[in-house]
Protein backbone atom coordinates (compact mmCIF):
# COMPACT_ATOMS: atom_id res chain seq x y z
CA UNK A 1 0.00 0.00 0.00
CA UNK A 2 2.47 2.48 0.53
CA UNK A 3 4.62 1.57 -2.30
CA UNK A 4 1.47 2.46 -4.23
CA UNK A 5 1.35 5.79 -2.66
CA UNK A 6 5.30 6.25 -3.14
CA UNK A 7 4.54 5.98 -6.74
CA UNK A 8 1.74 7.56 -6.95
CA UNK A 9 3.59 10.81 -4.93
CA UNK A 10 6.47 10.83 -7.50
CA UNK A 11 4.03 10.60 -10.51
CA UNK A 12 2.69 14.01 -9.19
CA UNK A 13 6.31 15.65 -7.96
CA UNK A 14 7.09 14.83 -11.84
CA UNK A 15 4.33 16.26 -13.47
CA UNK A 16 4.45 19.29 -10.88
CA UNK A 17 8.17 19.98 -11.43
CA UNK A 18 9.08 18.64 -13.91
CA UNK A 19 13.61 19.13 -15.07
CA UNK A 20 13.94 21.08 -11.91
CA UNK A 21 15.77 20.65 -8.65
CA UNK A 22 13.50 19.76 -5.56
CA UNK A 23 14.12 22.15 -2.54
CA UNK A 24 12.26 23.14 0.00
CA UNK A 25 8.84 24.35 -1.25
CA UNK A 26 8.83 20.99 -3.11
CA UNK A 27 9.54 18.94 -0.67
CA UNK A 28 6.79 20.56 2.27
CA UNK A 29 4.43 20.38 -0.97
CA UNK A 30 5.15 16.57 -1.19
CA UNK A 31 4.49 16.16 2.48
CA UNK A 32 1.43 17.50 1.79
CA UNK A 33 0.31 15.75 -0.84
CA UNK A 34 1.26 12.43 1.26
CA UNK A 35 -0.91 13.77 4.20
CA UNK A 36 -3.76 14.08 2.35
CA UNK A 37 -3.25 10.72 0.51
CA UNK A 38 -3.04 8.91 4.19
CA UNK A 39 -6.11 10.72 5.71
CA UNK A 40 -7.75 9.27 2.29
CA UNK A 41 -6.98 6.09 2.96
CA UNK A 42 -7.78 5.83 6.91
CA UNK A 43 -11.01 7.32 6.18
CA UNK A 44 -12.09 4.91 3.92
CA UNK A 45 -10.77 2.04 5.84
CA UNK A 46 -12.55 3.34 9.00
CA UNK A 47 -15.61 3.16 7.28
CA UNK A 48 -15.74 -0.01 5.90
CA UNK A 49 -14.49 -1.74 9.09
CA UNK A 50 -17.89 0.40 10.64
CA UNK A 51 -20.11 -0.72 8.23
CA UNK A 52 -18.85 -4.64 8.71
CA UNK A 53 -19.05 -4.11 12.64
CA UNK A 54 -21.58 -6.16 14.77
CA UNK A 55 -22.69 -4.35 17.79
CA UNK A 56 -23.16 -6.77 20.51
CA UNK A 57 -24.49 -5.65 24.28
CA UNK A 58 -25.66 -7.33 27.39
CA UNK A 59 -27.86 -5.68 30.28
CA UNK A 60 -29.25 -7.84 32.80
CA UNK A 61 -32.75 -7.19 33.59
CA UNK A 62 -35.97 -8.76 35.23
CA UNK A 63 -38.02 -10.89 32.85
CA UNK A 64 -41.94 -9.66 31.38
CA UNK A 65 -44.22 -11.30 29.68
CA UNK A 66 -44.95 -8.10 28.03
CA UNK A 67 -41.22 -7.68 26.19
CA UNK A 68 -41.14 -4.21 25.41
CA UNK A 69 -41.34 -3.31 28.91
CA UNK A 70 -38.60 -4.70 30.00
CA UNK A 71 -35.70 -1.42 30.45
CA UNK A 72 -32.82 -2.32 28.54
CA UNK A 73 -35.35 -3.69 25.52
CA UNK A 74 -37.20 -0.25 25.73
CA UNK A 75 -33.94 1.53 25.35
CA UNK A 76 -33.29 -0.56 22.27
CA UNK A 77 -36.67 0.20 20.92
CA UNK A 78 -36.26 3.94 21.41
CA UNK A 79 -33.11 3.93 19.59
CA UNK A 80 -34.10 1.52 16.64
CA UNK A 81 -37.97 2.45 15.60
CA UNK A 82 -37.02 5.48 13.60
CA UNK A 83 -39.34 7.45 10.96
CA UNK A 84 -41.89 5.68 8.88
CA UNK A 85 -44.37 2.70 8.46
CA UNK A 86 -44.17 0.14 11.11
CA UNK A 87 -46.30 -3.54 11.30
CA UNK A 88 -45.85 -5.65 14.17
CA UNK A 89 -48.01 -8.54 13.83
CA UNK A 90 -47.61 -10.18 17.89
CA UNK A 91 -48.09 -7.08 18.60
CA UNK A 92 -49.48 -7.78 22.42
CA UNK A 93 -49.58 -4.89 24.77
CA UNK A 94 -46.96 -2.30 23.86
CA UNK A 95 -46.29 -1.59 20.30
CA UNK A 96 -44.39 1.57 18.81
CA UNK A 97 -45.99 0.25 15.56
CA UNK A 98 -48.63 2.16 13.55
CA UNK A 99 -50.33 -1.56 12.27
CA UNK A 100 -50.48 -3.76 14.55
CA UNK A 101 -51.97 -7.42 14.95
CA UNK A 102 -52.74 -9.64 17.75
CA UNK A 103 -54.34 -12.46 17.84
CA UNK A 104 -56.07 -11.97 21.08
CA UNK A 105 -58.66 -9.76 20.95
CA UNK A 106 -58.57 -7.98 24.13
CA UNK A 107 -55.48 -6.39 23.38
CA UNK A 108 -55.18 -2.58 21.63
CA UNK A 109 -54.03 -3.72 18.40
CA UNK A 110 -55.49 -2.57 14.95
CA UNK A 111 -55.98 -6.13 13.66
CA UNK A 112 -56.75 -9.52 15.30
CA UNK A 113 -55.76 -12.53 13.16
CA UNK A 114 -53.59 -15.28 12.91
CA UNK A 115 -50.50 -13.52 11.94
CA UNK A 116 -49.97 -15.77 9.13
CA UNK A 117 -53.12 -14.94 7.42
CA UNK A 118 -52.44 -10.73 8.83
CA UNK A 119 -49.37 -10.92 6.62
CA UNK A 120 -50.18 -12.58 4.01
CA UNK A 121 -52.99 -9.57 3.68
CA UNK A 122 -50.39 -7.18 3.39
CA UNK A 123 -48.45 -5.38 0.54
CA UNK A 124 -44.98 -6.35 -0.66
CA UNK A 125 -42.34 -3.49 0.32
CA UNK A 126 -44.57 -1.78 2.02
CA UNK A 127 -42.87 -0.90 5.86
CA UNK A 128 -40.14 0.62 6.41
CA UNK A 129 -40.05 -1.86 9.72
CA UNK A 130 -41.27 -5.05 11.45
CA UNK A 131 -41.14 -5.81 15.07
CA UNK A 132 -40.94 -9.88 15.56
CA UNK A 133 -42.20 -10.64 18.35
CA UNK A 134 -43.88 -14.19 18.54
CA UNK A 135 -44.54 -16.75 21.40
CA UNK A 136 -41.26 -18.37 21.79
CA UNK A 137 -41.93 -21.94 21.68
CA UNK A 138 -45.05 -24.55 20.78
CA UNK A 139 -46.27 -24.72 23.74
CA UNK A 140 -46.97 -20.37 24.35
CA UNK A 141 -48.51 -21.11 20.99
CA UNK A 142 -51.35 -23.35 21.90
CA UNK A 143 -51.25 -21.69 25.24
CA UNK A 144 -52.06 -18.33 23.47
CA UNK A 145 -55.10 -20.15 21.27
CA UNK A 146 -56.73 -22.15 24.01
CA UNK A 147 -56.74 -18.51 26.50
CA UNK A 148 -58.80 -17.17 23.92
CA UNK A 149 -62.08 -18.52 24.85
CA UNK A 150 -65.09 -16.23 22.91
CA UNK A 151 -68.42 -16.59 21.64
CA UNK A 152 -67.75 -17.75 17.76
CA UNK A 153 -64.20 -18.57 18.60
CA UNK A 154 -63.32 -21.09 15.97
CA UNK A 155 -59.50 -20.73 15.51
CA UNK A 156 -57.41 -23.73 16.78
CA UNK A 157 -53.61 -23.87 16.57
CA UNK A 158 -52.84 -26.48 13.37
CA UNK A 159 -49.47 -27.48 15.55
CA UNK A 160 -47.28 -26.73 13.01
CA UNK A 161 -43.32 -25.83 13.44
CA UNK A 162 -43.03 -24.15 10.47
CA UNK A 163 -45.35 -21.56 12.21
CA UNK A 164 -41.78 -19.02 12.75
CA UNK A 165 -40.84 -19.54 9.11
CA UNK A 166 -43.96 -19.42 7.23
CA UNK A 167 -44.28 -15.72 9.56
CA UNK A 168 -40.62 -14.88 8.63
CA UNK A 169 -40.88 -15.44 5.00
CA UNK A 170 -43.96 -13.08 5.14
CA UNK A 171 -42.00 -10.72 7.47
CA UNK A 172 -39.57 -10.82 5.08
CA UNK A 173 -41.78 -9.88 2.30
CA UNK A 174 -43.48 -7.21 3.53
CA UNK A 175 -40.37 -4.72 4.44
CA UNK A 176 -39.19 -2.61 1.78
CA UNK A 177 -35.29 -2.89 0.64
CA UNK A 178 -33.12 -1.52 3.33
CA UNK A 179 -35.81 -1.46 5.76
CA UNK A 180 -35.73 -2.90 9.27
CA UNK A 181 -36.58 -6.35 10.98
CA UNK A 182 -36.08 -6.33 15.04
CA UNK A 183 -36.62 -9.91 16.13
CA UNK A 184 -37.29 -10.65 19.35
CA UNK A 185 -37.11 -14.82 21.20
CA UNK A 186 -34.61 -17.63 22.35
CA UNK A 187 -31.94 -17.41 19.03
CA UNK A 188 -30.23 -14.78 17.51
CA UNK A 189 -31.05 -16.28 14.15
CA UNK A 190 -33.24 -13.09 12.88
CA UNK A 191 -34.83 -13.01 9.45
CA UNK A 192 -31.10 -14.60 8.39
CA UNK A 193 -29.22 -14.12 5.40
CA UNK A 194 -30.87 -16.59 3.34
CA UNK A 195 -33.54 -14.06 2.95
CA UNK A 196 -31.86 -11.56 2.51
CA UNK A 197 -31.11 -9.76 6.10
CA UNK A 198 -27.70 -8.34 7.18
CA UNK A 199 -27.42 -8.21 10.80
CA UNK A 200 -26.22 -5.09 12.84
CA UNK A 201 -26.74 -5.80 16.32
CA UNK A 202 -27.42 -8.02 19.03
CA UNK A 203 -28.81 -7.31 22.55
CA UNK A 204 -28.77 -9.81 25.34
CA UNK A 205 -31.19 -9.79 28.45
CA UNK A 206 -30.04 -12.51 30.93
CA UNK A 207 -32.94 -12.68 33.49
CA UNK A 208 -30.96 -14.55 35.95
CA UNK A 209 -31.12 -18.30 37.40
CA UNK A 210 -31.89 -20.43 34.95
CA UNK A 211 -34.38 -18.73 32.79
CA UNK A 212 -33.65 -18.14 29.17
CA UNK A 213 -32.22 -14.44 27.91
CA UNK A 214 -34.34 -12.94 25.46
CA UNK A 215 -32.39 -12.01 22.60
CA UNK A 216 -32.99 -9.06 20.49
CA UNK A 217 -31.42 -8.87 16.56
CA UNK A 218 -31.96 -5.90 14.38
CA UNK A 219 -31.31 -6.36 10.60
CA UNK A 220 -31.72 -4.70 7.67
CA UNK A 221 -32.79 -5.80 4.03
CA UNK A 222 -30.09 -6.03 2.25
CA UNK A 223 -31.19 -8.64 -0.87
CA UNK A 224 -30.74 -11.46 -1.26
CA UNK A 225 -27.90 -13.54 -3.92
CA UNK A 226 -29.35 -14.89 -7.36
CA UNK A 227 -27.23 -18.12 -6.23
CA UNK A 228 -28.90 -18.38 -3.15
CA UNK A 229 -32.42 -17.21 -4.22
CA UNK A 230 -32.51 -19.52 -7.69
CA UNK A 231 -32.54 -22.87 -4.80
CA UNK A 232 -35.16 -21.69 -2.95
CA UNK A 233 -38.59 -22.62 -3.47
CA UNK A 234 -40.07 -19.60 -2.40
CA UNK A 235 -38.55 -17.04 -4.35
CA UNK A 236 -41.13 -14.84 -5.66
CA UNK A 237 -40.71 -13.49 -2.41
CA UNK A 238 -38.08 -11.90 -3.16
CA UNK A 239 -38.58 -10.44 -6.46
CA UNK A 240 -37.97 -6.88 -5.57
CA UNK A 241 -34.56 -7.04 -4.41
CA UNK A 242 -33.34 -9.54 -6.38
CA UNK A 243 -30.73 -6.85 -7.68
CA UNK A 244 -29.17 -6.44 -4.79
CA UNK A 245 -25.93 -9.27 -3.57
CA UNK A 246 -25.30 -10.61 -0.47
CA UNK A 247 -22.68 -13.18 0.61
CA UNK A 248 -24.50 -15.90 1.48
C1 LIG B 1 -44.35 -12.20 23.24
S1 LIG B 1 -45.96 -11.57 23.17
C2 LIG B 1 -45.72 -9.94 22.49
C3 LIG B 1 -45.50 -8.90 23.55
C4 LIG B 1 -45.39 -7.50 23.03
N1 LIG B 1 -44.22 -7.32 22.23
C5 LIG B 1 -45.37 -6.52 24.20
O1 LIG B 1 -44.28 -6.22 24.71
O2 LIG B 1 -46.44 -6.08 24.61
C6 LIG B 1 -46.65 -12.46 21.83
C7 LIG B 1 -48.04 -12.02 21.45
O3 LIG B 1 -48.42 -12.77 20.32
C8 LIG B 1 -49.81 -13.06 20.41
N2 LIG B 1 -50.03 -14.27 19.59
C9 LIG B 1 -49.79 -15.56 19.91
N3 LIG B 1 -50.05 -16.37 18.88
C10 LIG B 1 -50.44 -15.56 17.86
C11 LIG B 1 -50.83 -15.79 16.51
N4 LIG B 1 -50.85 -17.02 16.00
N5 LIG B 1 -51.17 -14.73 15.77
C12 LIG B 1 -51.14 -13.48 16.26
N6 LIG B 1 -50.80 -13.20 17.53
C13 LIG B 1 -50.44 -14.23 18.32
C14 LIG B 1 -50.08 -13.24 21.88
O4 LIG B 1 -51.44 -12.95 22.17
C15 LIG B 1 -49.10 -12.25 22.53
O5 LIG B 1 -49.73 -11.03 22.83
Amino acid sequence: MLRDIEEELLKEVDKMFPNQERGMAEAITIVGIALDKFEALFNSNLKEEREGELRIDRIWAMPNKWTFTIKPIKELLKEEVTEGLWCDPFAGMNSPAQVTNDLNPAMPTTHHLPAIEFLKSLESNSFDGVLYDPPYSPRQVKECYESIAIDGWDKKWDGRTTFWSETMDEVARIIKPNGKLICFGWTSMGGSMSRGFKMQRILLVPHGGRKNDTICTVETKVGVSKTKQSSQTNMTLFEATNTLEVKV
